[in-house]
């Protein structure tokens, strides 16, 4: 538990302070001024790119959105009700047996192409696997597009009709890949590392991380909170009440979206979000109740003995999933959300 494999010139964690900087910079600057693909940009290659450099990003991530057709044969393969996460990590591990070619991870060139291809294609995978989970058609991707706006369209729009996009849901999705983009050593990081570490290919240690983030005490975590805010609505349970049932931690309850291994105190990432929350769901109109229930539970459990004793406070999954219920993401989207931000962990040679 206190053994860390490495040392990050990517990601600055101070948990006791709860402070995160990618780069050295700290998140909320990161989160006010720059855009994803800045950000992506900034940590796979050490600095913000200039306005040419983000261009020539944009336009190399653009280029390689298509999947090929042999792949997309690949959802059909699954049974309707699966779950996307595991579509996901299967079909991000096929991309190997597509590029066999640029698989060495000792070639720089390799490792390039392969992390840009990561990036383009990740959200349309993502995107198809929603498309295949409501039997929708797979629209193909419309590179005049950027990444999330790219993204947006592929997971709701229709073959027949102009996709409507909304800004508010655009800058929301932007801003959460920006907060999810990279923490230092966690569970589905180490694992990449670790696979990666035999010296497998990017697209078969990237699966092997999506996997890692599925459970639900890492990724899995934002499926999870929502489910936990519908039952305590459903059963008409007070938030007084459900607190009890986790103090007492029968059956092994937990109040999901809070605590964190290396946070002990306020999570800077929930606190950028629960404002998102507010004005996201402000604005779209969402279930206002689940909010309200997850604000209660918030002020009782930061005024508790049992959470300040233990320093558990709201994590970045605590308000994510009510952020993208309200975009019309269905439960079992979110973690794969999440999971878009797996992209960027190849690194050309010579970044640490
Ligand atoms: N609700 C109630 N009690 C909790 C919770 C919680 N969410 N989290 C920890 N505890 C208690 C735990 O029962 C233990 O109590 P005791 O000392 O009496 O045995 C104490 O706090 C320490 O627990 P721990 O499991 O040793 O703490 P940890 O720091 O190793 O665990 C965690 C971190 C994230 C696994 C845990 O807090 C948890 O299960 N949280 C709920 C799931 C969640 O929200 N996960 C998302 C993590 S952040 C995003 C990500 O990584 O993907």
């Amino acid at each position: 538990m206190n053994t860390a494999a490495t040392t990050s010139a990517i990601t600055y964690i101070d948990g006791d302070a709860g402070i995160l900087r990618y780069r050295g910079y700290p998140i909320e600057q990161l989160a006010q001024h720059s855009s994803f693909l800045e950000v992506s940009y900034l940590l796979i290659y050490g600095n913000l790119p200039t306005p040419t450099e983000l261009e020539e990003f944009d336009q190399k991530i653009r280029r390689h959105t298509l999947l090929h057709e042999e792949l997309k044969g690949f959802f059909g393969g699954f049974p309707r009700d699966a779950h996307p996460m595991p579509v996901l990590s299967s079909a991000v591990s096929a991309l190997s047996t597509f590029y066999q070619d640029s698989l060495d991870p000792f070639n720089a060139e390799h490792v390039e192409v392969s992390t840009i291809r990561l990036m383009a294609k990740l959200p349309v995978i993502a995107a198809y696997a929603h498309k295949k989970s409501i039997g929708q058609p797979m629209l193909y991707p419309d590179n005049s597009m950027n990444l999330v706006e790219n993204f947006l369209r592929l997971s709701f729009g229709l073959p027949a009709e102009q996709y409507e996009m909304d800004p508010v849901v655009v800058k929301a999705l932007d801003l959460l890949l920006i907060l999810h983009a990279d923490h230092e050593q966690n569970c589905s990081t180490s694992t990449v590392r670790l696979v990666g570490s035999s010296n497998a290919n990017l697209f078969a240690s990237v699966s092997a991380g999506i996997n890692a983030l599925f459970g639900p005490a890492h990724g899995g975590a934002n499926e999870a909170v929502l489910k936990m805010l519908r039952q305590i609505q459903a059963d008409g349970i007070k938030p007084e009440d459900y607190m009890e049932k986790v103090k007492n931690k029968e059956d092994g309850v937990r109040l999901m979206g809070f605590g964190h291994r290396v946070y002990k105190n306020y999570d800077p990432r929930a606190k950028i979000i629960k404002a998102t929350a507010h004005e996201v769901l402000g604005k779209l109109g969402g279930n206002d109740e689940l909010l309200d229930i997850a604000m209660r539970l918030e002020e009782k459990a930061l005024a508790d003995d049992y959470f300040i004793q233990r320093k558990l406070y709201p994590n970045v999954d605590f308000y994510t999933g009510l952020i993208y219920k309200a975009m019309g993401f269905p439960e079992k989207m979110f973690t794969v959300l999440f999971a878009i931000d797996a992209s960027r962990a190849g690194l050309p040679s010579g970044a640490k």
